[in-house]
């Protein structure tokens, strides 16, 4: 026992006795936690945070403590002349020496479990939905609140954002103390700027659950749409969208067919929205490059611009994170019947109030339902009396639709986050097929509306197609 000795002997200083207090009192706490975890008992965030960062953090600072202290008490004795020459025995038929190598073997016993168990809890933690979504309340509550009514929100957010494997899990782990350091001194921006630079590609993550050589076919999309008059009329569109892939005679067709790994371009402005320069992939591995005549690309992007090579997220940018236009979201909730097109010019007064700036949610939650009550009031006073209820419920989508939609406090206006797949609200599939791209040799990026839809209906108020595949004419 003769090399215990200095450490007993030295450990009896201020900083190493700290070390041991926090140590054990946060050993113990966590102890007591994790005991009522196995109970059963379900933290909230902030107690997470706690629990699964901090606690774990003082322990390990404590740990680290008692050997610092050892050392700085070495070193001042050594330096005062006071090391003694022999270091007292430590005699095991001493009780009081007895009991402190007890304490420490019991304490070791526990403390190593405690560790292996906090920094495993820790990670589970950190992956979790409700630790990227709800503890950072603010910064992510957009993107949290547009997930969970998507067709991803039973998917977790570091299944996109991290994807399998240990290089990316710690290249997350550090930008992510990063980003806990952003948001605690608030140096984040708003809103978080898109696309996500560094994002993993999507062979990676997006892949590991869709894979892009299915054959999707030809796929049925019907858009309902509501005019401003005052019976809000309906139309409807009909598409036959072909989706493709490679399809059973082993060729690549269609819109998932033609792009994936055989487009790539350089786009001069961070969210990707100019495309001046194409490259396309042959069949035959020839290589056919375009560019836009009407805004053709300088020579310092052709020469120093990254080249990047179309993937699942140039289309699918928001597969998740589904911010509407105010015009698509009052269609759609209209069309899914949340709320009624009796009311007269519902479609109308529901846009403009939605475009209203509104200084918070806050003030928005209390305003528009205000506002659309006081219009049927004020212009329709026998509909204000007769449809009550009509008038609450179109009160009650219009804040839904807000609420999922704009955030004044991270500068979230409708709008921000362009959505590219498509080409009527943003630039989109438009980027590159708008007709102005050519190649030298004077081919272009199609613009045929065919060859991305069947358009079988246009605005019309009933589309005999409809009919036809019901099995009626
Ligand atoms: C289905 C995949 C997927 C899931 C699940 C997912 N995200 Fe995203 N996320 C994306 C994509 C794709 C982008 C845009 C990337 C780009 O354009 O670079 C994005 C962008 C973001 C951004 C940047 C700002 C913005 O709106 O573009 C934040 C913040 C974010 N996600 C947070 C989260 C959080 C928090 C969760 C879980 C609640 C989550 N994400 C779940 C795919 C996903
Ligand atoms: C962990 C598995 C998983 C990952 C990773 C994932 N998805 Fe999905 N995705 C799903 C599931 C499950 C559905 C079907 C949901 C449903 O039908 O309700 C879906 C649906 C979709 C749809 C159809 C949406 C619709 O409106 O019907 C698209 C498009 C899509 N995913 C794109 C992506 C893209 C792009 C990524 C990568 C950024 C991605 N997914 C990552 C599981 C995943
Ligand atoms: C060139 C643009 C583009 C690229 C690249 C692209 N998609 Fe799509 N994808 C579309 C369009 C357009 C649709 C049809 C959307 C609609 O009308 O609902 C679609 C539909 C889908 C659907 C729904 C299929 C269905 O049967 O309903 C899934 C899932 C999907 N894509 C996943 C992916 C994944 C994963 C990748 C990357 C491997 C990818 N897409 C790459 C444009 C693209
Ligand atoms: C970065 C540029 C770029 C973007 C963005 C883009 N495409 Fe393409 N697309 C191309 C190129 C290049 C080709 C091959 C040249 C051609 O066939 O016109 C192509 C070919 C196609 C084809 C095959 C055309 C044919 O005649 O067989 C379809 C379908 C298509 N794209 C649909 C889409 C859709 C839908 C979107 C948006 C969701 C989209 N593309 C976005 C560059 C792009
Ligand atoms: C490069 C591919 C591409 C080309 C070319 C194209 N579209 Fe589209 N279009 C799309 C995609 C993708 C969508 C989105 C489908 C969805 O909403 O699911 C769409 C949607 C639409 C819609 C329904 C949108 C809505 O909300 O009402 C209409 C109408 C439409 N396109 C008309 C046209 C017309 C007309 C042309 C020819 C001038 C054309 N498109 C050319 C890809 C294309």
């Amino acid at each position: 026992m003769r090399v215990a000795r200095p450490a007993f002997y030295l450990s009896q200083n201020l900083i190493s006795r700290t070390g041991v207090v926090l140590t054990t009192t946060t050993g113990i706490t966590l102890v007591i936690a994790f005991a009522s975890l196995l109970l059963g008992y379900q933290p909230n965030p902030y107690v997470g945070i706690l629990l699964y960062l901090i606690l774990p953090s003082i322990f390990v600072l404590g740990l680290i403590l008692i050997p610092i202290g050892i050392y700085k008490d070495f070193r001042k004795q050594r330096h005062l002349g006071t090391l003694p020459t022999a270091y007292p025995r430590v005699d095991f038929s001493q009780s009081g020496i007895r009991r402190t190598v007890m304490f420490v073997a019991i304490m070791t016993a526990i403390n190593v479990p405690i560790f292996a168990i906090a920094s495993y809890r820790g990670t589970v933690y950190m992956e979790s939905t409700q630790f990227c979504g709800q503890t950072c309340h603010q910064v992510m509550y957009p993107e949290y609140t547009a997930y969970q009514r998507s067709p991803h929100a039973r998917v977790a957010c570091v299944e996109c954002h991290i994807g399998p494997g240990a290089p990316w899990f710690v290249r997350s782990k550090l930008s992510g103390t990063y980003q806990v350091f952003a948001v605690t001194f608030n140096l984040y921006p708003r809103p978080i700027p898109t696309p996500i630079h560094n994002l993993r590609p999507a062979r990676e993550t997006c892949e590991q659950c869709h894979w892009p050589e299915r054959f999707s076919g030809d796929k049925l999309v019907i858009r309902t749409k509501f005019a401003d008059d005052e019976k809000n009329s309906l139309t409807r569109s009909v598409l036959l969208v072909h989706i493709g892939g490679r399809n059973p005679d082993r060729k690549l067709v269609g819109i998932h067919g033609r792009h994936l790994g055989l487009v790539a371009y350089l786009a001069p402005d961070k969210k990707r929205q100019e495309i001046p320069w194409v490259s396309y992939r042959n069949e035959d591995g020839t290589v056919t490059e375009f560019a836009s005549t009407e805004a053709p690309p300088k020579a310092d992007l052709l020469a120093h611009g990254e080249r990047r090579t179309m993937d699942c997220m140039d289309c699918h940018n928001r597969p998740t994170h589904t911010f509407d236009m105010p015009e698509g979201a009052v269609n759609r909730e209209m069309a899914a019947g949340r709320f009624s097109s009796s009311l007269p010019f519902i479609h109308e007064v529901a846009i403009d109030l939605l475009k209203k700036d509104y200084r918070s949610r806050a003030v928005a939650e209390t305003e528009l339902p205000e506002a659309l009550r006081q219009y049927y009031r004020e212009n329709y006073p026998a509909v204000y009396n007769a449809q009550r209820a009509a008038i609450e419920e179109a009160a009650k989508a219009l804040w839904y639709i807000y609420e999922g939609n704009v955030f004044p406090e991270m500068n979230i206006a409708w709008g921000i986050y362009p959505n590219n797949l498509g080409h009527n609200d943003f630039p989109g599939c438009f980027r590159c097929h708008d007709g102005n791209h050519k190649s030298k040799g004077g081919k272009e990026i199609t613009q045929d509306c065919n060859a991305c839809h069947a358009l079988l209906a246009m605005d019309e108020a009933d589309p005999k197609i409809l009919h036809e595949l019901a099995g009626g004419n």
